[in-house]
């Protein structure tokens, strides 16, 4: 089965088809980040514009990169939330309108699913069930995983999500942004031991998450130093060994607590290369396993999206001919596929 992914819910437009037999047949990326700098953050509006203009030329692109045309589709598969309610309506109007004009079936995907089978796409691939830490720009979620669509949550981010308090820290140090990765690269270039950042809500029970205490942190300690490169290199360390440290801790007790020693880490900062590598060398000193998706699935992307339709489609689940989005829709209120009669 061929499936068309179509993920618009950000600033990214992403295209991609994935074969349930061949794998990823084409994968296509528009990033707007040019579009929002000169604003210092998305602007939604703007954002559903941009997609507007790209989403069919990058379908067109990804069928000539598969060598396809529309008649060898047998599913479309778009993102209906949660993120920017307007940017979310041009990929479910263009995806579910395609779908009818098509004669195929449509899916509606959760966003975070698509990032949390992203490291399906690779191949080594992680069984059921595992654990699944989901740090993006909007969540930080650890999710004991049982199979698609069953998810228990087991702890979130109460304020700010990790990826967020990346963007918000990097502002605050003078970078442009998107500031994540700017601040993760900055960071490399950091002398640890200078600063110590706090590690939140590490010191009492539960998998919670609270990073909005690291941005104000960061701001006084930005305040008080001196305003050199190096010391902006040290501050930008010592803040990513804090977030790096608090969302390994939780995913040591996660495993602890489900008995579990598998992990699957994904959405955005899972691109974080010091995260990835003190996730590994955990995983190995307690015998267990890691599984990342490729660094361009980190991010926002068509293919984890086509992925995760792909799934449910070829399951037997399809969406009905309206269009409907989700700008905020909780992970656990996704089921197994559901077979239609
Ligand atoms: O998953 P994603 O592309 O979009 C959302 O669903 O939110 O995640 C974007 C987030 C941004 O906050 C960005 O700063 C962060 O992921 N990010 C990073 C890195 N690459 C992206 N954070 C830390 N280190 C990185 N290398
Ligand atoms: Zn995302």
């Amino acid at each position: 089965m061929r499936v068309l992914g179509i993920e618009t819910s950000c600033d990214e437009t992403g295209i991609a088809i994935y074969d349930t037999e061949k794998g990823l047949l084409a994968h296509q990326l528009y990033s707007q980040v040019k579009l929002h700098a000169d604003y210092g953050g998305v602007v939604p509006e703007l954002a559903s514009r941009d997609h507007v203009r790209k989403t069919l030329p990058l379908i067109q692109a990804a069928l000539k990169e598969a060598k396809l045309n529309s008649a060898d589709i047998d599913g479309v598969a778009y993102t209906a939330g949660p993120g920017l309610v307007g940017a979310l309506l041009v990929g479910a109007c263009i995806g579910r309108s395609l779908a009818l004009g098509w004669q195929v079936p449509a899916i509606a995907v959760h966003h975070m699913e698509g990032h949390l089978l992203a490291p399906m796409l690779e191949d080594v691939s992680p069984e059921f069930p595992f654990i699944a830490l989901l740090v993006s720009g909007g969540h930080t979620q650890l999710v004991r995983v049982d199979g698609i669509g069953r998810y228990q949550l087991l702890g979130e981010s109460v304020d700010d999500a990790a990826g967020e308090a990346f963007d918000k820290t990097a502002k605050l140090i003078g970078l442009d942004y998107p500031g994540g990765p700017r601040l993760a690269a900055l960071a490399e270039q950091g002398e640890t031991g200078h600063y110590q950042f706090p590690r939140p809500m590490t010191d009492r029970p539960g998998l919670d998450f609270s990073f909005s205490g690291l941005k104000t942190f960061a701001a006084n300690t930005i305040a008080a130093a001196a305003d050199d490169q190096q010391t902006r290199a040290n501050i930008a360390r010592a803040f990513q060994e804090a977030v790096v440290d608090t969302l390994v801790i939780k995913c040591r007790r996660a495993l602890k607590a489900t008995g579990l020693k598998r992990l699957v880490v994904a959405g955005g900062v899972s691109a974080n290369k010091e995260l990835r590598r003190q996730l590994h060398d955990f995983a190995e000193k307690i015998g267990g396993e890691v599984f990342f998706p490729g660094p361009q699935f980190c991010t926002d992307n068509g293919a984890m999206i086509a992925y995760a339709g792909a799934q449910r489609l070829a399951a037997g689940e399809s969406v009905d001919n309206v269009v409907k989005t989700f700008p905020r829709w909780p992970l656990e209120q996704l089921h197994a596929p559901m077979v239609k009669a």
